[in-house]
């Protein structure tokens, strides 16, 4: 995968001047890949939300004008890229997060939103749960492994990504679609989509925002983190990072 020229990160790196200005771009970017009123492409669209505090502006920015007028919600299938062990209306909870800035605010049917019920009390067993609702919900790409078309990552201060964290055994993952993760903080406990299925979408796209993340990036470049083992093998991996992310790259 070619790296970027500026920055030696894997695939094409987008940088803006400000959180609010990735934000903007990235809404510009998914409203261009579900245009409402398209004739071309009206099938499903897969997309898996990120967690977290980044994506927050952007999910805010999506369901306000004019995007919530201009993107074919129909159209969407809603994923999500991990979850915490937490009820869902649990304020750590990424799909209270993704719902209350989002998910409640567009005519997205009930049934079109896809979560990890990462509060059952075997975790495992929820995560094969999902592995097996990616399965029959999503179509096969390659070595039959559920596609995505989009997957949003948020990047951690210590490269994690979803809740594919340093020195954890989904990091190793590559049987199945879905597993239990282990965060170094609360909640630890988590489920995650595996790198089969991250790697499997159409666009891997992150957002990394801020200076505290210019070290993980590094990391990334240097492949020493688990962020790094996200390549897709047909799709596009895509970076939008705001100018303190990207200061000293
Ligand atoms: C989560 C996310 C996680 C997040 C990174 C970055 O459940 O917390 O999936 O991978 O994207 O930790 O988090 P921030 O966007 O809050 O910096």
């Amino acid at each position: 995968m070619r790296a970027d020229s500026a920055t030696g990160l894997p695939g094409e790196v987008h940088v803006a001047s400000t959180p609010g200005a990735v934000a903007a771009t990235v809404a510009d970017f998914i409203q261009e890949r579900t245009p409402a009123g398209a004739v071309q492409d009206t099938g499903p669209f897969a997309i898996a939300l990120a967690g977290g505090e980044t994506p927050r502006s952007l999910y805010e920015r999506l369901s306000a004008e004019p995007y919530r007028h201009v993107i074919a919600w129909e159209r969407w299938r809603v994923y999500f890229g991990d979850e915490r062990a937490v009820p869902p209306d649990d304020p750590r909870s990424n799909l209270h997060m993704a719902s209350s800035t989002l998910l409640r605010h567009v005519p997205i049917p009930a049934h079109h939103i896809h979560r990890m019920r990462a509060e059952a009390a075997d975790l495992d067993a929820a995560a094969a749960e999902y592995a097996q609702r990616l399965a029959t919900t999503l179509p096969a790409g390659a070595a039959a492994t559920p596609r995505l078309d989009l997957v949003l990552l948020g990047l951690g201060d210590n490269g994690h990504t979803a809740s594919l964290f340093p020195g954890t055994s989904a990091l190793e993952v590559r049987h199945t679609w879905a597993t239990r993760g282990e965060a170094d903080y609360e909640p630890r406990d988590r489920i995650t989509l595996t790198y089969p299925t991250i790697n499997a979408a159409g666009t891997v796209l992150f957002m990394v925002t801020g200076d505290r993340k210019r070290a993980a990036l590094r990391a990334v470049r240097e492949g020493t983190v688990p962020a790094a083992g996200v390549a897709p093998h047909d799709g596009e991996l895509l970076w939008f990072i705001d100018a303190a992310a990207a200061e000293s790259m």
